[in-house]
């Protein structure tokens, strides 16, 4: 190893045993941070140089190798070895292949790889939230387009996976839209936490170099550095909390995965998936898979273990930095390329569904869907709710059982049910009546949801990436 890229041989005589260097290594997983490595290591000589450990001449050459060498690593021209142990140790070997041992070697001065990966987890989540926050946007905008073309498209409504009420397509697709709306928020909450500089603590204890870490945190585009160095070498509630972010967003795509997977069958028959976003059987070849769907609702499951595996690995470690920490990496890694797999194929199954808004219609008002309504119309007749309560169950357990629908009920049958159950009753006695009624704040009147859309537009066009 020590002949190779390892930073660390000098108090060890014999050689690391083959096997501890392969559990030690991380290069297989922590290269994707090399851009962010040489970001940190040109914004370190900064602070080296005004500090006077190195000469301007010195940075200057430094600083044009390291952008030779992120050229390098994006055309592949410079990779990684078996031999690094970590993306660190692979970027010193490089930069020291292009100025030599001497120049190269000064670099690691007042740094260590505890604030270095600290930072570099940061800068690279983020970086990668940007592309998350525009693939989530671009599923709230179709969402917002189809609930714009449903607009006044009834289907049932459902508590307990039970007929409830009536309401609008609109309004079930927008309940969709504003969870993934909340997301966008709390990544921008996050981003204020993430946006700390563990750059200057060291190995835990600081540096006695007198380099001043702000100059590296404003290099980086980072607000300032971390108050306490132990904190910032040991502390991963950052990338905890990303991870969860990026979990809720799957859980909420998972809920809606799972809607229409039940939609897309037969019995319910609401949508029918285009081919490009769906699959086929080998066997059966009348099969139309909502494989799409059951994927998110799969990967949702696994990203769910990535951030439960993380949280586990974060509950007993004492401070400061622990080798545990090296394992933060790959849930969170995991969680982000399963979203970026995800995402663009759900949004893109959701843009190309066609609705069988016919068969929403007509089965809005099976199950007795209206029987709120006929309650609420009693209570506008000053029949107290309770009472009324009664006498609405009271006509569903009849119409049930003569097979009658609410509106298939007669005047003389509603008159033998209660007094108060004058003809006027079949006002309300309609899906359409229905829903134009809930007008209340947050309601599924047709009102209410262009209120909800116009809402949602202002936010989309305020939103930054
Ligand atoms: N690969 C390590 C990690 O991800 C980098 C820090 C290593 N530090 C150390 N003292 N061995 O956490």
């Amino acid at each position: 190893m020590n002949e190779s890229s390892s930073l660390w041989g000098g108090r060890f005589s014999g050689e690391t045993n083959d096997a501890v260097a392969a559990l030690s290594r991380s290069i297989h997983f922590d290269w994707r941070l090399a851009k962010y490595d040489i970001a940190g290591t040109r914004a370190h000589i900064l602070a080296l140089t005004s500090a006077g450990y190195l000469t301007e001449a010195e940075q200057a050459k430094l600083d044009k190798a390291l952008i030779e060498l992120d050229k390098r690593v994006a055309s592949g021209m410079f990779a990684a070895k078996p031999i690094d142990e970590d993306v660190h140790s692979a970027l010193e070997r490089g930069l020291i292949e292009m100025v030599g041992a001497e120049l190269g070697g000064k670099v690691r001065a007042g740094r260590s790889r505890n604030d270095q990966i600290a930072t570099l987890i940061r800068i690279y989540l983020l970086d990668q939230s940007k592309q998350l926050k525009a693939q989530v946007i671009e599923l709230i905008e179709v969402l917002a387009t189809l609930a714009e073309t449903h607009l006044n498209d009834p289907m049932p409504g459902r508590t307990h996976f039970q007929h409830a009420q009536p309401v609008l397509l609109s309004h079930h697709l927008l309940a969709h839209a504003w969870p993934l709306v909340r997301n966008l928020n709390r990544i921008d909450d996050w981003k204020v936490r993430a946006s700390f500089s563990p750059y200057g603590a060291g190995a835990l204890a600081g540096t006695s170099l007198a380099l001043d870490p702000a100059v590296v945190s404003t290099a980086l585009g980072l607000t300032a550095p971390m108050a306490n160095s132990i904190d910032a070498t040991s502390s991963r509630d950052v990338v905890a909390e990303f991870a969860f972010i990026g979990t809720l967003i799957a859980i909420d795509l998972s809920r809606f995965a799972e809607e229409i997977i039940i939609w897309a069958t037969a019995e319910f028959n609401y949508v029918k998936l285009a081919d490009a976003f769906s699959t086929g059987s080998s066997i059966m070849p009348q099969k139309k898979n909502p494989d799409v769907a059951e994927l998110t609702r799969g990967k949702t499951g696994r990203i769910i273990g990535d951030l439960t595996g993380l949280l586990a690995t974060l509950k007993a470690l004492p401070l400061a930095y622990n080798r545990d920490l090296q394992e933060d990496k790959e849930p969170v890694f995991d969680i982000l390329d399963s979203l970026n797999l995800l995402l663009p194929a759900f949004t893109g199954m959701v843009a190309t569904m066609e609705f069988n808004t016919q068969r929403m219609e007509e089965l809005a008002s099976a199950g007795y869907s209206l029987a709120t309504d006929v309650a609420e119309w009693l209570v506008k007749q000053n029949v107290p709710f309770r009472e009324a309560h009664e006498i609405t169950g009271k006509l569903v357990s009849f119409a049930e059982s003569k097979s009658l629908d609410l509106n298939e009920v007669s005047d003389l049958e509603f008159a033998a049910i209660s007094k108060y159950l004058t003809p006027e009753v079949r006002e309300v006695l309609s899906v359409t009546g229905s829903i134009k009624s809930r007008t209340g704040a947050g309601g599924t009147a047709v009102p209410r949801v262009l209120d909800q859309l116009s809402a949602l537009r202002k936010l989309l066009s305020q939103t930054n990436g």
